[in-house]
């Protein structure tokens, strides 16, 4: 894996190849810190990925550039485009992604207090519940996260199979972000399964904008949105997100699947920063910041 962005070395904490690689710096040998005969190792990573410093995550993520959009929390996407823009291949993103993608997500994941995922993503990808990751244990539990982030799926119609492992046996136990609205016999099937529901917004649906806050209120600020597409256009129109981690695949799938941000349009698009781009197989590992400035 190489970093591209920030270019090695312009940042002063790389010197464009990999510790002990013995080979010479230069564009093709550029690599990242902990790298490790190539690879970079899952701390260097996490490193990479760390959120903001004052979400307590160790170095290398530096101050936000803009306040986030809720106080208090951090909610990154990180989603999989191929070339062509489509979110999924046949209905499934993995066709999309490479093993260096999903080490990525595998970070992504290590890092984040709770995973924010849309029903339909749970329902088409078949969540199960995250695993304890021994490589992660040391850095969570200096951060004083549990074990492994919950699962937060978000629905209104809380039509989902309760009997499934997300639901009945999860490490930490899997929340339910809905609206006030919400059936009430679907919501005492998820609490019997041991879910914990959470109400964000008066209405049918979950208020985007209200989201990140109400898990806030459960201690949970660190988070990472898997989308799907539709989940994401909500919190992109809702103003919720902070930071976009995008893999573009070099594949083109042609077809009709949505972009990764399927909703309203906004009415100002809104200005992100390029924070990082490391680069595998071809594949591009993006970082992206919301900068607090609209486009004019
Ligand atoms: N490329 C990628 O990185 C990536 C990532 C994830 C998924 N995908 C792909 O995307 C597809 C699924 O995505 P999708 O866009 O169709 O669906 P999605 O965003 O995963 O889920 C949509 C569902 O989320 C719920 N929802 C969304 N906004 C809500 C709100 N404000 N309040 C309450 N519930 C809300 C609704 O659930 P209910 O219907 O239960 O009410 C809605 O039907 C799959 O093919 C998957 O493979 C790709």
């Amino acid at each position: 894996m190489r970093r591209l962005f920030p270019c090695p070395g312009d940042d002063g904490s790389a010197s464009g190849t990999a510790p002990g690689s013995g080979s010479a710096p230069g564009p093709d040998s550029a690599s990242g810190p902990g790298a490790d005969g190539g690879q970079w190792s899952i701390d260097a990573l996490a490193d990479a990925y760390a959120y903001p410093e004052e979400y307590g995550h160790g170095p290398g993520s530096g101050a936000p550039d803009a306040a986030p959009a809720a106080p208090g929390v951090w909610l990154r996407a990180n989603m999989v485009s191929s070339l062509d823009g489509a979110a999924h291949h046949e209905g499934r993103s993995q066709p999309l992604s490479s093993e260096a993608d999903m080490r990525i997500f595998g970070v992504l994941r290590g890092l984040a207090d709770a995973v924010v995922v849309g029903a339909q993503t749970v329902r088409q990808e078949g969540y199960g519940p995250p695993r304890e990751r021994k490589a992660f244990a040391w850095r969570r539990a200096a951060a004083g996260q549990g074990p492994a982030p919950a699962i937060a799926v978000v629905s209104a119609g809380l039509d989902l199979d309760f009997s499934q492992p997300l639901f009945t046996s999860p490490l930490v136990p899997t929340l339910l972000v809905t609206g006030a609205g919400a059936p009430s016999d679907r919501v005492a099937a998820a609490r019997a399964a041991g879910a914990e529901v959470v109400f964000a917004g008066e209405g049918a649906t979950a208020d985007p904008a209200r989201l990140p806050g109400a898990l806030a209120e459960r201690g949970l600020r660190r988070l990472l949105t898997e989308g799907g597409p539709r989940l994401l256009g909500q919190l992109v129109a809702g103003g919720a997100l902070d930071e976009m981690c995008l893999t573009i695949s070099p594949r083109v799938t042609s077809g009709e699947a949505p972009r990764i941000v399927n909703g309203p349009g906004v009415e100002v698009p809104v200005d992100f920063r390029l924070a990082g781009v490391l680069e595998e197989d071809g594949f591009l590992f993006t970082r992206y910041r919301r900068t607090g400035s609209r486009a004019a």
